[in-house]
């Protein structure tokens, strides 16, 4: 599974990409407002940053404009992928962008029905938002796994982005369940990493180390540094 920021924020992405695990980011309007950048260079700065594919939203529910949008946020770089919210009218841009060869990502999806409809389309991408679900008592895990099976069933090519994601079990089970693709917060990204026995543990063979280091005769050049 792929893991990829949910954020605009440069700092957050070198960091996560200095790990050398980012392989992609998304984005959407109010992780770009929060930003407060100018757009078009933030988002080339973005796609500068990510090997992956970095999801660019889209900003209407009209189809031509969606098109038009589409079009332009491809030629941002090679891995911009458009971002369109699961509705009618945008089905109707995905289906034209991805007759066009364009990869679109259909957000704001919350069924396996809706899942369906993204993968008919011609979907590159779809992103059902889990804590969202979790929010009004839905059982997300359940719509990801259905997903997941649907389009394991029927063949489909569409990649599956478990998003909305809040904290570290939603990404252990969104693997588990076999999404392709798990975006999240940086600071779900940074829980990943952490656990107190691996820092208790670091700190005693560090101590160790430093009490015996006098006694252990010749040592390798660069741990004379460490
Ligand atoms: C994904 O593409 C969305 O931008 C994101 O995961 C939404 O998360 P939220 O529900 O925490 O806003």
């Amino acid at each position: 599974m792929k893991l990829s920021l949910d954020t605009a924020d440069l700092e957050e992405i070198r960091e996560a990409a200095r790990w050398g695990v980012l392989r992609g980011v998304t984005t959407n309007p109010s992780t770009i407002a929060k930003a407060q950048s100018d757009f078009l260079p933030l988002v080339k700065e973005i796609c500068s940053l990510v090997e992956g594919d970095v999801s660019v939203e889209t900003t209407t529910n009209d189809s031509d404009l969606l098109v038009a949008q589409g079009r332009e946020i491809a030629q941002i770089a090679d891995n911009a992928v458009v971002k369109i919210a699961m509705t009618a009218n945008g089905l109707a841009a995905v289906r034209r962008l991805s007759d066009e060869g364009i990869k679109v990502n259909v957000t704001l999806t919350f069924t396996p029905a809706q899942g369906i409809l993204a993968a008919e389309a011609g979907a590159y991408i779809v992103s059902p938002f889990l804590g969202r679900l979790d929010d009004i008592a839905t059982d997300s895990m359940k719509v990801l796994a259905d997903i997941c099976d649907i389009y394991a069933i029927q063949g489909y090519d569409t990649q599956v982005l478990a998003a909305s994601l809040r904290h570290p079990m939603h990404v252990v089970e969104a693997a588990r369940l076999g999404a392709d693709i798990a975006t999240m917060p940086f600071t779900v990204f940074e829980s990943l990493v952490k656990h107190p026995l691996t820092d208790a543990g670091f700190k005693k063979f560090s101590d160790d180390w430093e009490n015996a280091r006098p006694h252990l005769g010749e040592l390798l050049p660069s741990m004379q540094e460490a």
